[in-house]
């Protein structure tokens, strides 16, 4: 009634429909009516006359100025803004098309039972957790279980001092940004790399320099001789393009940060789903001069909804850090990290890690298999020894080729997401980023089949082109 008022439907002396009536149409009590109306009475919207009913009142009766919805046509207020804004176009939410065998990367879980014991813990973590203002680096008992866990799965061996808790990766790097980059500092990133840490370290003003990646990972050679602010690395499994950082790659540039005095961002986003061997240790196990900025996530291991990281970071730094996260949040909320905490200390999050490699390798030998039936030789499957995407490579086809691939499969029911818009400049041979988290292997195998079919459709249209195109010349 109120937005019917002030948007002018319900107009100045208008009557209002009797108590009783409208709570039998609406199927209400009569109380809760009576209410509703003594609430707008007493707001001033409507007025009552004693025997007679309620009225619209005067007063409120214009027609509110429409909504201001000009605030898309401001220039942006600071270089921050405008620096954002530009990135914001290029979204790579904007290509998510949610189609019926979506292989979007990065939807979640794969644990049908993980809402329910999440449920569970979350029920035991809010009786337990105190309600005042947390500690802002993190609750200790989920600092000393990651601690814990980092040694035992990565290698790494920091004492719960040294670890932050944020939310998620982006945060780690939004705090990075701020306690080590000026706007114009340099940022050493991967070509191809994690599009939202372009952007965010974008945003922030720094000045990118995308350094290409090969079989063994970021090419170190490449990196320049002037040393950037920070290097960002996804060492375990090279975000997209799938391989590991090489052993010899990995003291190279440990020995580039410490002769150079730079810092390097270590982003272990999934380094614990490795399926055909232990999982890699850390960089930052390697790292004795205390370099590296560790960063986890259980976006990748529990749900991306959770928004619970961490960093592990160099003694040198913890303060500025824990600086500000307090300065920006005042920390993660409590019951959530409690929650953890507990999953992580009963053996649950190990429990249920397994099954999710399991699971997950599973899927990925049946899309394996599919790629291997249907797309036989016309793809060039990436290392896919780790994580949840898979990436292939189109060397016979050309981007206009694979877009058209894509679209078509969209038509038909199947979600392709190609690897472009993680490279600044686009890749020489096209290629797919192929998310097998959110399919089931019956989903996955008929994917691979429709995306078969779509291969067979561009090669016709390829086929039918070539008299044409012989004409032409
Ligand atoms: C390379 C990489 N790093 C980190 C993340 C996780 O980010 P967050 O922890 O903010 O959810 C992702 C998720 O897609 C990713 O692809």
């Amino acid at each position: 009634m109120k937005s019917a008022i002030l948007g002018g439907r319900l107009v100045a002396g208008a009557r209002l429909p009797p108590t009783r009536a409208l709570a039998e149409e609406l199927g209400l009590s009569r109380i809760t009516v009576l209410t509703a109306y003594e609430q707008l009475r007493a707001e001033g919207y409507i007025v009552g006359r004693v025997g007679s009913g309620s009225y619209v009142s005067k007063s409120h009766a214009a027609p509110m100025p429409p909504r201001r919805t000009a605030a898309k046509s401001i220039a942006p207020l600071t270089r921050y803004a405008r620096r954002a804004r530009q990135l914001a176009d290029w979204s790579i939410a904007a290509q998510h098309c949610d189609r019926r065998l979506d292989m979007q990367y990065g939807r979640p879980q794969v644990n049908p039972t993980l809402g329910a014991i999440w449920g569970r813990e979350l029920a035991w973590a809010a009786t337990r957790t105190r309600l005042e203002y947390g500690n802002n680096q993190g609750l200790p008992a989920l600092r000393e279980q990651i601690c814990d866990y980092v040694a035992r799965r990565r290698g790494i061996r920091a004492s719960p001092d040294q670890v932050l808790i944020v939310s998620g990766t982006q945060q780690a790097i939004t705090l990075t940004s701020r306690v080590l980059l000026d706007e114009g500092d340099e940022v050493a990133i991967e070509e191809p790399h994690y599009f939202s840490a372009w952007q965010q370290f974008g945003a922030h003003g720094a000045s990118l320099l995308a350094i290409p990646t090969d079989h063994e990972g970021l090419v170190c050679s490449a990196l320049p001789k002037q040393a950037p602010r920070l290097v960002m690395v996804t060492p375990s499994h090279q975000f997209p393009a799938g391989p590991a950082l090489s052993l010899s790659r990995r003291q190279e540039l440990l020995r580039y940060a410490r002769s150079r005095d730079c810092w390097i961002v270590e982003d272990d986003y999934d380094g614990e789903l490795r399926y055909d061997s232990s999982p890699l240790p850390a960089l930052r196990s390697l790292d004795g001069d205390d370099r590296v900025i560790y960063v986890g996530t259980f976006s990748k291991v529990m749900f991306g909804a959770l928004r619970l990281g961490y960093m592990v970071l160099p003694e040198a730094l913890c303060d500025d850090f824990i600086n500000a996260k307090y300065l920006c949040d005042r920390g993660n909320p409590a019951i959530e990290q409690a929650a953890l905490a507990h999953f992580m200390e009963d053996g649950g999050f190990e429990r249920h890690l397994r099954y999710m490699t399991r699971e997950l390798n599973a899927r990925r030998r049946e899309l394996i298999a599919g790629l291997q039936q249907y797309a036989g030789d016309r793809v060039q499957i990436a290392d896919a020894h780790a994580g949840m995407h898979v990436t292939v490579w189109l060397p016979d086809y050309d981007h206009a080729q694979v877009d058209a691939l894509i679209a078509d499969a969209h038509e038909r029911g199947l979600g392709l997401y190609s690897i472009a818009p993680h490279y600044r400049t686009a890749p020489a041979v096209p290629g797919l980023i192929l998310g097998y988290c959110g399919l089931s292997k019956a989903q996955l195998h008929e994917a691979m089949q429709l995306f078969g079919e779509c291969l067979d459709a561009v090669d016709a249209a390829a086929r039918e082109s070539l008299p044409t195109r012989r004409q032409q010349v």
